[in-house]
């Protein structure tokens, strides 16, 4: 290490053996419901943040392009207005957008720490020493932690802006996003901010497209989570015997993200002591992605005690990120 290099620290709050319990549990419950699911958040070991890196460059997953866009139209604005020294970002994955951020808070003289956020310790880690090299004296602390309980956890110093990018948040279904905003707003102090990034509701064409590409990738990465459950409880999941499906549900304003048995099976699971049946066509819900209107934003933000500062979408108004104060 150099001497210019920035100091980086990384904090495990999850490790292999409190993964596995929870990934456990989460299984154990979610195979015993009708109908069957599992959290989104399993999707994500190595293979899986990889595989979603390429789905972000697919022709047909346009969100992080347009969130790109109004980024790099808006960061600057973003910047003067949050005044923020210090920069938490939730689900940072590879932190490919949070360049334009630091740069802005870099260019105002402001920014001090970045504190990235994200269940996949490897992604985590190459992102954490990338950033500690490109920005010098910037103080790195990347958290491996789980956004949905472990909250009260993160560092509270600084004045901080929050960012949880992607459309993430759409990945939380009504009652836990509720939830999780109000736990957050809990965290944060007066002259803290909020930048959200949402997926806008849309021709559902376009939407489920974005969730089944031609090449198959979201494909892949939603039999991911077979591999990963495989791989930590033992289990004989076969992912090719399952269908990706995405559907859009037009009532909820969502997209369901699905794995179809294609064939009535057995799968043991031997690090639950357990085995599963499906029928052929059963379905496991693996996702939802929620879309949303600015005036529904608007108001499960108010509900958890934010304010709505200002928006942003890009010229089509694809997608939208939304700055929110205390
Ligand atoms: N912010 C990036 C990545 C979005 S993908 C972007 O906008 O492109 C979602 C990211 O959130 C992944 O990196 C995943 O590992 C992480 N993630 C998903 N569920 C999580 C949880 N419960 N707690 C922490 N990180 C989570
Ligand atoms: N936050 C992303 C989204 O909802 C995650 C995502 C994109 C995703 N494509 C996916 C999750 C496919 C599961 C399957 O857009």
């Amino acid at each position: 290490m150099s001497i210019s290099q920035s100091p980086v620290q990384l904090i495990d709050h999850l490790g292999r053996e409190h993964l596995r319990h929870a990934l456990g549990r989460d299984v154990r419950t979610g195979m015993a419901a009708t109908p069957k699911w599992l959290p989104p958040k399993w999707f994500y070991d190595e293979a899986g943040s990889d595989l979603f890196s390429r789905i972000t460059r697919l022709p047909e997953y346009y969100p992080t392009r347009r969130e790109l866009a109004i980024l790099r139209r808006q960061a600057l604005d973003i910047a003067v207005r949050s005044g923020a020294d210090t920069l938490v970002e939730l689900g940072s994955g590879t932190g490919e957008k949070t360049v334009l951020l630091l740069d802005a808070l870099s260019a105002r003289g402001t920014l001090r720490a970045y504190t990235p956020v994200d269940v996949d310790a490897a992604t985590l880690g190459d992102a954490a020493r990338r950033f500690a090299s490109r920005y010098r004296g910037l103080v790195v602390r990347a958290i491996c932690a789980d956004f949905e309980t472990h909250l009260a956890l993160l560092p509270r110093t600084g004045r901080r802006m929050v960012a949880f990018l992607g459309g993430t948040v759409g990945n939380l279904a009504p009652e836990p996003r509720g939830a999780f905003l109000r736990e957050l707003r809990a965290t944060l102090c007066p002259g803290d901010s909020l930048l959200l990034g949402a997926d806008l509701v849309k021709d559902p064409r376009r939407l489920v497209a974005a969730y089944d590409d031609a090449a198959g990738v979201t494909a892949a990465f939603n039999r991911n989570v077979l591999r990963v459950i495989n791989r930590e409880l033992g289990a004989g999941f076969e992912p090719e015997a399952f269908e990706h499906v995405a559907l859009y549900d037009e009532r909820h304003e969502w997209i369901e993200m699905r794995l179809r048995a294609s064939r009535a099976m057995r799968v043991p699971i031997p690090g639950l002591g357990l085995r599963v049946s499906f029928a052929a066509g059963e379905e496991i819900r693996t996702e939802i992605s929620a879309k949303f209107r600015i005036g529904g934003l608007r108001r499960e933000l108010t509900a958890a005690g934010f304010r709505m500062e200002c928006h942003y979408t890009d010229p089509i108004g694809d997608f939208a990120l939304v700055l929110a104060r205390v």
